[in-house]
């Protein structure tokens, strides 16, 4: 068994929390409220899912579940952001078009945007057993960095990796940096964040350091959380499904028999993968997920259908062609950078 599949998960019986659900996308927009609050246009291009408070500077105090009208995620309590950058496919002519994302295994009808997880213990572990504590209200986190471009760089994060579809059910196997042939179902981009916390800081300067990786082992493996970071969090993960059909001809692929893909921060490596979150559940909703016997689906949350989680969008605030071919990424970027 390497990975969920639904129909496995149908003869599960109910366990302990493990969810799993589409949130449809909010915008794609040149903003940055975690590494550049402010700042508009933030330097690179994101997608971005959940409540519609987002915006360009979201303080600590900002109540996103009592600011947000509505969120483009399955389970309607959570008006929490998520966001990454955007990929992007350069052709010979040396334009670039944005790739479009589709959704995922299992939610046909959902408009772009991710699947999110939020579990006890390794996605493979059908028992959900180990106590895990809910992130709280302020909370946010950023995990990878968008400066790499080797795999050196990013050997301290343990699991932001790509998979190449061959199917739309394919998870493995995984990769560090973009695949190097056509998917013939698009990229998967999946991007798993640390799961010990300081038990204080609701974030850090770098929005990294009050999470800490295990002491040992993974998070799979139960490993301990270290003595600076005591508090076991559930894991939050990501599931992007990148649509590149469109450019899956060899014959468009550069000469040089490298691959086409880029982020829109210019890099074409991968290496530079990394994904932002700014906690907005409503009340104390994640921790009853985490509390109660949920798998995939969750008793204790309130559901909302494909059409009200794509009907939740917002109007982009900078005005970036977003889907012609264009000569440069927005913000100036260029691949190779
Ligand atoms: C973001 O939202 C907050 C509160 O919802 C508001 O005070 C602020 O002006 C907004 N900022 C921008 C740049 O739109
Ligand atoms: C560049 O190449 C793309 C893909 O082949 C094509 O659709 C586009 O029209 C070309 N642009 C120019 C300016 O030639």
């Amino acid at each position: 068994m390497h990975w969920l599949s639904l129909a496995a998960l149908a003869l599960v019986a109910p366990s302990y929390a493990l969810i799993r659900f589409p949130c449809a996308q909010l915008v794609i927009d040149r903003l940055d409220p975690l590494v550049t609050p402010g700042m508009i246009p933030s330097p690179h291009l994101h997608q971005i899912v959940g409540g519609n408070s987002f915006n360009a500077s979201m303080d600590m105090e900002k109540d996103l579940p009592g600011e947000s009208t509505c969120t483009t995620c399955q389970f309607s309590e959570d008006f929490s952001n998520y966001w990454t950058a955007v990929l992007y496919f350069k052709a010979r002519n040396g334009t670039y078009k944005r790739v479009p994302q589709m959704a995922n295994s299992g939610f046909n009808g959902v408009n772009g945007g991710m699947t999110i997880y939020y579990m006890q213990d390794g996605l493979y572990n059908f028992q959900q057993r180990s106590k895990v504590t809910a992130f709280q209200p302020g909370f946010r986190m950023f995990i990878g960095d968008d400066k790499a471009r080797t795999a050196e760089d990013i050997a301290r994060f343990r699991q932001l990796t790509y998979t190449c579809l061959k199917t739309i059910d394919t998870r493995d196997p995984q990769f560090l940096d973009f695949p190097k042939e056509p998917c013939p179902m698009g990229i998967m981009t999946a991007l798993r964040f640390p799961t010990c916390w300081d038990g204080k800081n609701l974030d850090s300067p770098d929005h990294m350091a009050h999470m800490a990786y295990p002491e040992s082992g993974s998070f799979e493996t139960g490993g301990p959380c270290p003595a600076s970071h005591p508090v076991r969090m559930g894991q939050l993960f990501y599931e992007v499904n990148w649509d590149t059909r469109q450019f899956n001809n060899k014959a468009d692929w550069p000469e040089d028999g490298s691959q086409p893909f880029v982020w829109s921060f210019g890099d074409s490596t991968g290496y530079g993968n990394h994904a932002d979150y700014v906690f907005g559940w409503q009340d104390d909703a994640l921790q009853r997920v985490l509390d109660s016997p949920c798998y995939v689906n969750c008793p204790t949350l309130k559901t909302q259908g494909t059409a009200r989680m794509n009907a939740c969008t917002m109007k982009n605030v900078v005005p970036d062609d977003l889907n012609g071919w264009v000569t440069e990424l927005p913000g100036g970027w260029v691949a190779g950078m």
